[in-house]
This record gives structure tokens, sequence and C-alpha cells, in this order.
């Protein structure tokens, strides 16, 4: 099958997205590993994940070999796989998540993939987890986490772990913030992102993801 890059690690087929499977032969959820031009590749399931989702609706994928990732709300890692099999050997991403429930298992694909640093952490306690995380800079940060105060959540990370230029993507879930109209509750929570971040591009994730916001950005 031939296939073109279109990202940095990032292949497409015209119609499906792959990244270059870093653990040979393993498969992290279930997906589809395909051979092209002597690279083993993975396919990414813009359904199941929503950076997935937001490069296939136009998105540019911010993501680069050797980049330091924070990933606010890891879960079992389909998402961090493929940004880890992206940034290489001489990357970093850092998966947090507050469920012990779902780090057994980024804990167990940390063993195979040594860029990933699984950690248990409540994302919103960014106090503890600039302690944790000293001396490391991070280049994106990535967050996907359903929580009544997820913006307010993203920013405290924002100002505590990116500096200006860096980029960063949230994935806002109206229905967690309130019962409200959709539309005005997406509204406020950009107005909020606004005063530290430059808004680059907002997209609705439908139909791989719904009623979801995905918002890219830089800090100002
Ligand atoms: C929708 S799932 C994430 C899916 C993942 N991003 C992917 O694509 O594979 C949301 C995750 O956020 C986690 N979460 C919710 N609130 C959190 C918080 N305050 N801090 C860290 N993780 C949190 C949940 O435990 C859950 O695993």
């Amino acid at each position: 099958m031939q296939l073109k890059q279109v990202f940095d690690g990032i292949y497409s087929d015209g119609r499906r997205i792959y990244t270059e499977n870093s653990v040979k032969g393993k498969k992290v959820y279930g997906e589809r590993l395909i051979s092209s031009q002597g690279k083993e590749l993975r396919e990414w399931n813009p359904f199941r994940s929503k950076l997935g989702a937001a490069i296939k609706k136009g998105i540019p994928s911010p993501l680069k070999k050797g980049m330091n990732v924070l990933y606010l709300g890891a879960a079992e890692g389909t998402t961090v796989s493929h940004v880890s099999d992206v940034i290489g050997e001489n990357g970093l991403i850092v998966g947090i998540d507050v469920s012990a429930r779902v780090m057994h298992k980024l804990v167990e694909l940390s063993e195979e993939r040594k860029n990933l640093v699984p950690y248990l952490e409540d994302a919103g306690k960014t106090e503890e987890t600039s302690k944790e995380l000293q001396g490391i800079t991070f280049d994106f940060l990535f967050q996907d986490i359903s929580q009544r105060n997820q913006t307010e959540i993203f920013l405290n990370n924002a100002k505590t772990f990116l500096s200006k230029g860096k980029k960063a993507m949230i994935s806002i879930k109206a229905r967690s913030i309130s019962q409200k109209n959709p539309k005005q509750i997406l509204q406020e929570e950009k107005n909020k992102l606004e005063k530290e971040f430059l808004i680059k591009q907002a997209v609705f994730l439908e139909p791989f993801q719904k009623q979801h916001l995905l918002v890219f950005c830089e800090k100002k």
C-alpha cells in the first residue's frame, strides 16, 4: 500500500491515518497493523482518540520527533501510544491520569515504550506535579479530561508548564461543564482560554466524537 507522510511521523492512505509502530508486532487497543515501504504502521482510530479526530478534522499535528509532551487524561494510553510513536526515542511523554484503574495499563505500556512516563495524579494539583516534573520543559500540552473545571485545569497547567509560543490542545465536552446551551458554554470556555492563549483553530469532532470541541492554541 502506498502511503503519504502528511505530518511528522503521521501517514495517510487518503482515508485513514497511521503512525509507525515503535514496538513491532504489538497492538495497543486492537488497532490494525499494516506494512508499507518497510515500515510497520498502526492505524490511528479517530473514533477512539480526540487527537486522531482533530487531525482528521483538519487540525495540523504539532507533534515532532524529540518533543516533550505533557498529556492530561492519559487513560489506558490509546492516544498516548500514537504520540509516543511520533516523538520517538528522544522524545518524552508524561501521561497523567487520576484513575488507579487505568494506570495499570499505562504502566504496562511504559515498560515497552521508554519515552512514556506514567504519572498517577490529579491534573488539577499543579503544585504537586510541578515539584515532580521540575526541570522538564514541555513543547506541547494536550488535555482530554471530562471535568466541570476542565478549562481552569488546562489554564493552570499551561501557566505552570508552557512558555510563550508553545502549542496546546484541549478537548472540551460541554455536557461535563453544565446542562446549559452547549454553544453558550463553549463560547464562555473559549473566552477564558483567550486570556492566556491565542486560539489558532477550534473544531467540533463530529462524527468521530459527540459534542466535543477541540481547541488548538498557542501560549501568549
Ligand atoms: C476520555 S478519557 C481520556 C482518553 C484518552 N485521552 C485517550 O485518547 O486515550 C478521560 C480520562 O481523564 C481522566 N481524568 C479525569 N479527571 C482527571 C483529573 N483531574 N486529572 C487527571 N486525569 C483525570 C479519567 O480518569 C480518564 O481516564
